[in-house]
């Protein structure tokens, strides 16, 4: 349950469809909290990395998601931090090992069970601006508005590309564009909360739109803008 007067808007889509840049940018102008959803399942996939435990071991996951203690917070640019047993472990959650491991972890429901339940009691006290695979579909199904953002995986690859070479690090397009879509697989295929878009979701295909021109809309479509 919300509380009166809170508002939940719910940002889903693939992997590279600017949800997190997007859900930052619009949090941001409408004054409210942002979470990126994708850190929680990261943060478990980094202590379980840490833990070296098996990441086969779906038993030995549901145990470390439950035991854990996982805490949000935000500062004043939006950016989510993410703090595991009081540690703060934001920096490490970016790595390829973490995405891939965050792919496979992400699939086992247990965790999904308590990652759900912990972004639920988030959004539940204050205003928020949540991205995600299953936002509209599972946490927050009765969000004010729903949003599933996408763009092909040849743009998504293109942008990914465009951000690492403008950074400085050593990129393969081709080898971007697979891995993008294996977990595009992986994410739509599993049987936990697959990768769909939400009944009411607004479609935004963002190929030819601006980061700003994204949120503009979305804005509008939230009546505000
Ligand atoms: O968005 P991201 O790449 O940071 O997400 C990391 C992994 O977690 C990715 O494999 C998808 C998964 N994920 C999920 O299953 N459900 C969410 N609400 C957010 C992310």
């Amino acid at each position: 349950m919300k509380r009166q007067g809170v508002f939940q808007i719910a940002i889903d889509g693939p992997v590279g469809a600017g949800k997190t840049s997007v859900g930052r940018l619009l949090a941001r102008r409408l004054g409210c909290r942002f979470l990126d959803t994708g850190l929680t399942y990261r943060a478990v996939a980094l202590a379980a990395l840490d833990r070296e435990i098996d990441l086969k071991d779906s038993a030995a996951l549901g145990s470390l998601a439950a035991t854990m203690r996982l805490a949000v917070g935000g500062d004043p640019d939006g950016e989510s931090k993410i703090l595991v047993d009081g540690k703060d472990v934001s920096a490490r959650l970016k790595s390829e090992s973490v995405s891939d491991a965050a792919s496979l972890v992400s699939a086992v429901q247990e965790v999904r069970r308590h990652m759900v339940a912990a972004q639920r009691r988030i959004a539940a006290s204050e205003s928020i601006v949540m991205v995600g695979r299953d936002i509209g579909t599972v946490v927050l199904p009765d969000a004010d508005l729903k949003i599933f953002l996408t763009a092909t995986p040849e743009t998504r690859a293109r942008r990914r590309y465009d951000e690492l070479v403008g950074r400085g690090e050593a990129a393969s397009y081709d080898e971007i564009l697979a891995s993008l879509r294996g977990r595009d697989r992986r994410d739509s295929e599993r049987d936990a909360s697959p990768l769909r878009a939400a009944r009411g979701a607004h479609v935004v295909k963002t190929d030819n739109m601006e980061l700003e021109e994204v949120v503009s809309a979305i804005e509008k479509l939230a009546g505000g803008g």
